[in-house]
């Protein structure tokens, strides 16, 4: 899967300064996403939220460092989208959470947000679910798995 034209400095500049902003920086993320969709919360009951916050983040850093390095994310992201199924993430909470954590990132960044922020974090999001969710059964292609009904 090619990967779309991104700029990786605007990802990493952006995430470092809110990390440097806000040392507990995804928690905002995950306040964000479970104010809004509160059934997701319900979800995430294996690890302590402290630990799925560094493992998210951790995660994060990782896949951005690895943005040119195809092999990588497809032994990477196949699994974790594979594992992500039996967690109950239907296709469309990928689309609430990437509207989250943008909307986190542009918040802790403030001023020093720009337009240009936002596309290289949204088309990076689109290219990373993409292969998460060719680690699904039927490559993420399975109708019956599409839109399933809304989130709360
Ligand atoms: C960029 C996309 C995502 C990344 C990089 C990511 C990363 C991770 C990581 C590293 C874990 C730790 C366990 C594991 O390795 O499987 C995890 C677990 C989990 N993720 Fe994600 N995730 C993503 C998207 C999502 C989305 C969209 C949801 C749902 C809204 C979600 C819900 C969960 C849940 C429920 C768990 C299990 C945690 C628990 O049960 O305590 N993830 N994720």
């Amino acid at each position: 899967m090619p990967r779309p034209p991104i700029d990786v400095r605007l990802l990493e500049e952006s995430y470092e300064r809110a990390l440097d902003r806000d040392s507990d920086f995804p928690r905002l993320f995950y306040d964000i996403l479970f104010h809004e969709h509160p059934s997701v919360e319900k979800l995430f009951r294996r690890n302590s939220m402290d630990a799925q916050r560094k493992m998210f983040g951790q995660t994060l850093v990782a896949i951005v460092d690895h943005l040119d390095d195809e092999p990588w994310l497809k032994a990477t992201l196949e699994p974790l989208g594979h594992g992500h199924v039996a967690y109950g993430v239907t296709p469309e909470m990928y689309d609430v959470m990437a509207d989250a954590l943008i909307r986190a990132l542009s918040e802790v960044n403030g001023a020093d947000w720009r337009p240009e922020h936002h596309t290289a974090w949204a088309a990076a999001f689109d290219y990373i679910v993409a292969l998460m969710r060719a680690g699904e059964p039927g490559g993420g292609a399975d109708p019956a798995k599409q839109g399933g009904g809304g989130i709360t």
